[in-house]
């Protein structure tokens, strides 16, 4: 027999469904304002897996995607502030139409970084398309360009979105009510 589904104690935030329609929503927004162009997805790792894997097959002018890979969080809920590249692109940007690929911009520094980086490479345009954004939270003044979900200053897992790595495989977006909470969700039985 399976073992139970984890994360399903966890409230939900936004569901599949709801998370499925924006997407639309916003694969067909970022087709019309491209159209014309090849936009260069670039997706932001891990997080942004999941929720690039959904748009890119909304969307329905050419596009090609690459991929980076960021680490800014350690096994905690708080931002450690500090940011680096752990894997980087494999073709050139410049002269592309880049759209950054996030799943969160909270404190802004990981989009800022990235912003002073890939701009370094003269991309024909750079902008930014983020799932969630806690824009409460932002200590940075940058803006994503097409935002899926405002949310509120809550710690998210799921679509991609993890906790110490785990929860990335939840169908739905859920919060954490307490670190503490989680902690002993991980404990043996
Ligand atoms: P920023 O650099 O503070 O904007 O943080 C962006 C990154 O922090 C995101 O790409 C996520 O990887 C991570 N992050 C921020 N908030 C959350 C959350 O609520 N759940 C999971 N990861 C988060
Ligand atoms: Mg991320």
């Amino acid at each position: 027999m399976n073992p139970s589904p984890v994360g399903l104690d966890l409230p939900i935030l936004l569901d599949a469904a709801k998370i499925d329609a924006r997407i639309s929503e916003l694969a067909a927004t970022i087709s019309n304002d491209y159209r014309g162009k090849s936009p260069h997805l670039v997706g932001v790792l891990k997080g942004a897996w999941v929720f690039m894997a959904d748009l890119v097959r909304k969307i329905s002018i050419h596009c090609t995607v690459d991929f980076l890979s960021i680490q800014s969080y350690g096994a905690d809920t708080v931002s450690s502030g500090e940011v680096k590249i752990t894997k980087d692109l494999d073709v050139s940007i410049e002269g592309r139409d880049v759209l950054v690929v996030e799943d969160i911009l909270d404190t802004g520094r990981t989009y800022s970084y990235l912003q002073e980086v890939l701009g370094a490479h003269d991309p024909a345009s750079l902008k930014l398309v983020t799932l969630l954004d806690k824009h409460s939270r932002r200590s940075i003044p940058v803006e994503a360009d097409y935002v899926g979900f405002e949310i509120p200053d809550v710690f998210v897992v799921g679509y991609g979105l993890d906790f110490d790595q785990k929860y990335r495989n939840l169908a739905d977006i859920r919060h954490i009510p307490s670190p503490q909470t989680l902690f002993s969700f991980d404990k043996p039985e």
